[in-house]
C-alpha cells in the first residue's frame, strides 16, 4: 500500500460555471470530493492523506474525510503548486523509497481495482508510473485558422490519468528540477520524465473521467451506478 496520498483539490473550477468549485457539486448526494476520498480510502485505508485546498475554501468540512491520519494543506495557483505543497510537507516525514500517489479530486470514478492494479504494477519499480488509457479517437492538429493542419497517428498514444504513483525521492527531485519550467508539468509523470526516467504506463479504465465541464457530472453519476451494477 502507498504510505502517502496527495489529493490536489484547490481548483476553482471556472470551466464548470457553477456556484461552487466542482469538487463540491453533488454526485450521488455527496460532494465530489467526498466521493473521491471514499474510493481512495476503500482501496488504501491505512494511507496518510495530504489534502491540498484553496486557503479561501468555504465549502470543505472535516466530515468529508474518511482517513484516520490526514493533513490539510494550502494549495496554490496551479495544480503543480498545489501538489508541490504536498511534496514540501513530506520533507522530513517521508523516506525516499516511500510511495506517493497523487490523485485529482475531480476523478471520483477511479475504481478500487484500478487503484490496486496501479500499485501492484509499480511495486517493484525504482521510479513509478501512472494509470493511462490508450487513445481511441482520431487526433487532429489545427492550423492557425482552426482548420485541420494534419492527422496525428494515435498509435502508441495514451491519455494520462490519475493516480500517478512515484517514489518520494524521485518526485521531490522532479519538483526541485521543475521549479523554473512549470509549464512542462501538467502531471507528475512529466516532471519525472524531465529527470530522464521512463514512468510505467499502467492500463486503466477509460471511464476514469475528470469532471471538467457541466455535462461531466451526470456522466460521472451514470458511471458510478454502472460500476456498481
Ligand atoms: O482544473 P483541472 O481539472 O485540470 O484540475 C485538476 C486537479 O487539480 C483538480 O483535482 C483540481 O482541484 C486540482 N487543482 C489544484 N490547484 C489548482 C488547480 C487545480 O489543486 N490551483
Amino acid at each position: 500500500a502507498p504510505q502517502w496520498l496527495i489529493v490536489p483539490a484547490a481548483g476553482r473550477g471556472t470551466r464548470m460555471r457553477a456556484a461552487c468549485p466542482k469538487q463540491y457539486l453533488l454526485l450521488e448526494e455527496q460532494a465530489v470530493l467526498a466521493c473521491t476520498l471514499s474510493r481512495l480510502h476503500e482501496a488504501f485505508p491505512e494511507a496518510n492523506l495530504l489534502l491540498c485546498l484553496d486557503p479561501e475554501d468555504q465549502w470543505f468540512h472535516d466530515a468529508m474525510v474518511p482517513f484516520a491520519t490526514w493533513q490539510r494543506l494550502d494549495g496554490g495557483d496551479e495544480r503543480v503548486d498545489s501538489v508541490r505543497a504536498g511534496i514540501d510537507w513530506l520533507a522530513g516525514e517521508a523516506c525516499d523509497d516511500d510511495w506517493v500517489l497523487v490523485h485529482d479530486v475531480a476523478r471520483p470514478c477511479v475504481t478500487v481495482a484500478d487503484l490496486h492494479h496501479l500499485l501492484a504494477s509499480i511495486e517493484d519499480d525504482p521510479v513509478g508510473g501512472l494509470l493511462a488509457a490508450p487513445v481511441t479517437d482520431t487526433l487532429k492538429r489545427q492550423d492557425s485558422d482552426q482548420r485541420v493542419h494534419e492527422t496525428v497517428p494515435r498509435q502508441g498514444l495514451w491519455r494520462a490519468l490519475t493516480p500517478q504513483g512515484f517514489r518520494y525521492g524521485v518526485l521531490r527531485e522532479a519538483f526541485e528540477r521543475a521549479g523554473h519550467d512549470r509549464f512542462l508539468m501538467t502531471d507528475e509523470a512529466s516532471g519525472v520524465e524531465q529527470l530522464g526516467h521512463a514512468p510505467r504506463l499502467v492500463t486503466g479504465r477509460s471511464d476514469n473521467l475528470k469532471i471538467t465541464h457541466p455535462e461531466d457530472l451526470a456522466l460521472a453519476a451514470q458511471i458510478l451506478s454502472a460500476q456498481r451494477a
